[in-house]
């Protein structure tokens, strides 16, 4: 299982008073929420109904992100915040029901690639047309629909208003919050890219490191410093210590910028404030990507987010690293002090910008 959960909406898209939709949406929830749990997905009802949407009522188009109105605020903010999607749909004179297609209508980039899978219900073609007549106007939003799905005829699986058990149904259900969930992870790294800022390769992507991140991080550090521990001749290094606990928990400390490309982490590189300095370390890069100035583009990214009441940034390295403290020299720091195991190296914080840059690349450095 991945470590990083999954927020997925399940909408109900009838609205009307007396309307099937809430059951068929009731049903679908108790069928998956066992698996659910297993998979660290926090599944979310939304009845369309409830979020008072009028027929599109902004003035500028969803693609502006511009909105005016607190309902698509409301809307906005609850869409953005989803993984995934399943939507739980009629099939109205062979298509989706309005109210659905006012809602896809009223976002755009918050729908981008994440997917979604729907379960419909009608008469004789058991809602398929509606699913049919939705796809089309889903992927325009770069949302991605799923395969997988589940198509109720009413006469067959509906008694009293209520859905009569079915084993078969309940599996097929579990079907769709199986494949929902692969494609969001797999589609993770083209919603963040499309959220983030560019990075200095081709395709990369910066976003801050939070502890759901840890795997990754634990990765990075112990590729990365090997080398660290071969040139100063121990492996008592923190960074290759460290267990996955440690790493969750000093992420929700710092302040760390991870360099991704295609879902895999490229670079970090850690910051914080401890009194009046800019303390900075965790500067990694993976081996394939060194020499390429990587190291020294993070290297200035922590420097340019030092609080400005700091007067120095300071870091750390191993006291025999002699790459990493030429490079750092190189980059305007001074040894402050080394204790025969640590070497501590400072640069004013007001001469970050004016300091000249190597030829050379960081590998794996700071403590
Ligand atoms: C406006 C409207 C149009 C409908 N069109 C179709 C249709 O094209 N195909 C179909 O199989 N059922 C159709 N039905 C029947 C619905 O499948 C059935 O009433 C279902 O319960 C509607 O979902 P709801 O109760 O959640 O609104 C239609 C129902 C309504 C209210």
């Amino acid at each position: 299982m991945s470590t990083k959960t999954l927020r997925v909406l399940v909408l109900t898209c009838s609205t009307r008073p007396g309307a099937l939709g809430p059951a068929v949406g009731q049903w679908l929830i108790d069928a998956i929420a066992p698996r659910a749990t297993e998979l660290g997905v926090e599944l979310l009802p939304v009845a369309l109904g409830d979020l008072a949407l009028p027929f599109l009522d902004e003035e500028e188009e969803p693609a502006s992100g511009l909105y005016r109105n607190e309902h698509t605020k409301r809307w906005s903010a609850m869409v953005d915040a989803a993984d995934g999607f399943i939507a739980v749909t009629p099939e109205y004179n062979y298509g989706m029901p309005a109210a659905f297609k006012n809602a896809l209508d009223y976002l755009g980039r918050e729908w981008a690639w994440k997917p979604m899978g729907f379960v419909s219900y009608g008469n004789t073609s058991a809602g398929t047309r509606s699913v049919q007549h939705a796809k089309q106007v889903v992927t325009t939003l770069r949302l991605v629909p799923l395969g997988a799905t589940v198509a109720l005829r009413i006469a067959d699986a509906v008694d009293g208003g209520r859905l009569r058990p079915d084993a078969g149904r309940d599996q097929a259900a579990v079907g769709v919050l199986d494949e929902l969930v692969r494609l969001a992870h797999a589609l993770r790294p083209m919603r963040e890219r499309t959220r983030s800022d560019a990075g200095p390769v081709p395709g990369s992507y910066v976003r801050a490191l939070t502890p759901d991140d840890a795997a990754e991080v634990l990765v990075l550090q112990r590729c990365c410093w090997v080398e660290e521990a071969t040139a100063n001749d121990t492996l008592a290094i923190p960074a290759l210590e460290e267990p996955l606990e440690q790493v969750r928990a000093w992420l929700a400390t710092w302040q760390t910028t991870g360099l991704w490309r295609d879902g895999r982490l490229l670079g970090m590189v850690r910051t914080r404030r401890v009194d009046g300095d800019w303390h900075v370390g965790r500067l990694g890069v993976v081996p394939d990507l060194r020499g390429q100035g990587v190291g020294r583009w993070l290297l200035r990214e922590a420097e340019a987010a030092a609080d400005a009441s700091c007067s120095r940034i300071v870091l750390s390295t191993g006291a025999q690293s002699r790459h990493n403290i030429r490079l750092y020299h190189s980059q305007g720091y001074r040894t402050e002090s080394s204790d025969g195991a640590t070497a501590t190296l400072t640069k004013p914080v007001s001469a970050h910008g004016a300091v000249g840059v190597s030829g050379e690349e960081l590998a794996a450095a700071g403590r």
